[in-house]
């Protein structure tokens, strides 16, 4: 322990008058380890690497990792597991959409400590050993360009259907408000969550398959 951890036990007469002014406005450091707020004592972590466990797509992930480290950085460059994107890197855009415990969160905004014991999937895992069927109707739909959006937008996307079966319109868009496509594939994902609920897509999107389009442009149709 360093010179400067030490102080608090040797705490000077002014140090003590500062912390006591401090307490009037803040939670109460009761120990170096502990504070107290609305009577409630909570463990301090950190700010050094503290040992992290994660548990994610089946199976656990462990690191010595800072507490303010987040669940993002934690996959991406800790774990390796790069299906989460960073695209802002603030909570604006669902790139990094990852589900815990089956509801989709940014995990660029998640501290990793928070997500312990919590089951985290990720795109790659999102059908288990095959492609999910939401990730097989993205493909289908025409639903991604530059792909970047795509990870995040398939596991939002499953989550949005696991509880809007058949959801309508402004549903759809009111649920997958959180997750922005630069390329402007928006038709295209309204095709697959047609397709997921069954019912007939709007416009071209979903009427045709990569494939027959291209079968189609061949044959020099349109
Ligand atoms: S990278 Fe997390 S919301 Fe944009
Ligand atoms: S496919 Fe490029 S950002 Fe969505």
């Amino acid at each position: 322990m360093s010179t400067k951890e030490k102080e608090p036990a040797n705490l000077s007469r002014r140090d003590f008058l500062k912390i006591s002014g401090i307490a009037a406005s803040v939670p109460l450091v009761v120990s170096p380890t502990a504070t107290e707020a609305q009577g409630q004592q909570a463990g301090i972590v950190g700010p050094g690497a503290v040992p992290i466990t994660l548990t994610v797509n089946g199976k656990s992930f462990s690191a010595d990792l800072e507490p303010r480290v987040t669940l993002l950085d934690a996959l991406r460059e800790h774990f390796d597991i790069t299906g989460p994107k960073r695209v802002c890197d603030r909570g604006e855009c669902g790139a990094c959409t990852v589900l815990i415990d089956d509801r989709p969160v940014y995990s660029c905004t998640t501290l990793a400590i928070e997500a312990q014991e919590r089951q985290i999937i990720t795109a790659e895992h999102l059908g288990g050993a095959q492609p999910h069927a939401v990730q097989s109707a993205y493909v289908n739909n025409d639903a991604q360009q530059c792909g970047l959006c795509t990870p995040g937008f398939t596991v939002a996307t499953k989550a949005f259907l696991d509880k809007h079966a058949h959801g309508a319109d402004a549903e759809i868009a009111h649920g997958l408000a959180g997750n922005l496509c630069r390329c402007g594939t928006y038709r295209g994902i309204h095709g697959v969550i047609a397709q997921m609920s069954g019912r007939e897509p709007k416009g071209n999107a979903g009427t045709t398959t990569i494939a027959e389009r291209l079968a189609t442009s061949a044959e020099g149709g349109a």
